[in-house]
């Protein structure tokens, strides 16, 4: 189905940067080095310095970013880890990855992300780190929360998937904790042309583990003093990401030119909630999501107006096969929010005809 307010465009915005894409393809293939090398290493650099972070390893996809991560701060097999019940599966995935229990927090109430309180409430005497999820490109409040996490002697894990560019009182998402997660996939804030991620940090001694966890357990061939995996970033995608990382800042910008649009626009309509920022916050808004009771019709109610709305997500990871066994007996805050959330089109592809179309056609159903 065409759609005539997409979603997402992953190929209008990259119209400018067509050349510089093309020139990046034609170096890499030119060059003969398809595995690690200058063009990650460059990138490497460029991407620390945006997330804050004195280092970036460049790896495979955001799953296994977060997997490392976790690997690097300390989390062994038989370990809890506090992880927001309302997230992506991954999250938990990763946990699982490194033989570690996820320990669901709750979100805060009237937000998506947990407060401090809701981590709290979720150590258990066997916990070893927390992980913080910037959900929708909107920070967690960092500060609270590290300071939770240093009382106990946890480190905290940003996963930062949705949140490249977003800031908590200045300090860029990637630099909030011990050590930090990002995706590449293609339709985050910072996409490549398939799977990529990386981890940030400022601990040398974290950035040497992940170095090795991603590529043998070894930094050079033959060294493996590590039992490490193969989750490389390709070069490839290393010299597309160079290329696109100095336009991330202008697409925020518009991202949050949207968000304000569409917060002006849709204000005070009844039953609608729309999403809210923490004061100091920055958010990246990799997704524009709303609550409502009557979800489903307004979904159908767009798609008939030609708009494109996602649901992020329909269903708690508690809810999902792998997980069965975290699974409450009654609702919880995070199956409300997989019943009520819906994400409308969001992303520098959207002009401002089409963000106003998106509000008259949730004006009409409320009507
Ligand atoms: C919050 C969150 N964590 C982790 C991931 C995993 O990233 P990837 O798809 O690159 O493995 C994603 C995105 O897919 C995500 O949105």
């Amino acid at each position: 189905m065409k759609f005539e307010v997409p979603f997402l465009d992953l190929q209008q915005p990259m119209a400018p940067l067509r050349p510089a894409l093309d020139a990046a393809y034609r170096r890499v293939m030119d060059s003969g080095r398809y595995i690690l090398g200058a063009e990650v290493e460059r990138f490497e650099e460029d991407f620390a310095a945006v997330a804050g972070s004195t280092h970036a390893v460049g790896v495979g996809n955001g799953l296994d970013a977060l997997a490392f991560a976790l690997s690097a701060v300390g989390v062994q097999a038989g370990d809890d880890v506090v992880v927001p019940a309302h997230t992506f599966i991954a999250t938990w995935l990763a946990v699982r990855m490194v033989g570690a229990r996820p320990v669901p927090a709750e979100p805060a109430p009237g937000a998506f992300n947990c407060g401090p309180e809701e981590i709290a409430a979720a150590l258990t005497p066997a916990t070893r780190a927390v992980v913080v999820v910037h959900l929708y490109g909107e920070p967690v409040q960092a500060e609270a929360i590290a300071a939770l996490c240093a009382e106990r002697g946890l480190p905290m894990v940003e996963d930062a998937a949705q949140a490249h560019g977003a800031q908590r009182n200045g300090r860029p998402a990637g630099s909030l904790g011990a050590a930090a997660a990002f995706s590449f996939y293609p339709g985050k804030n910072l996409g490549a042309f398939g799977d990529a991620g990386a981890v940030t940090s400022s601990d040398p001694a974290v950035i040497e583990r992940v170095q090795r966890l991603r590529n043998y357990g070894g930094l050079a061939h033959y060294d493996h003093a590590a039992e490490g995996r193969n989750s490389r970033l390709d070069p490839l995608q290393a010299a597309f990401l160079a290329v696109k990382l100095p336009a991330l800042s202008a697409w925020n910008e518009r991202r949050r030119a949207v968000a304000a649009r569409y917060a002006q626009g849709l204000a005070g309509l009844p039953g609608l909630q729309l999403p809210t920022t923490l004061p100091g916050n920055l958010p990246a808004w990799h997704l524009y999501v709303v609550r409502s009771p009557r979800r489903d019709a307004l979904l159908a109610h767009l798609a008939a107006a030609g708009v494109e709305a996602r649901l992020h997500y329909p269903r708690a990871v508690i809810r999902c096969a792998p997980f069965a066994e975290h699974a409450a007996p009654s609702e919880t805050a995070a199956d409300r929010l997989a019943a009520e959330v819906l994400s409308l089109p969001m992303g520098p592809h959207l002009d401002d005809a089409q963000v106003d179309r998106v509000i008259e056609a949730v004006r009409a159903f409320h009507r």
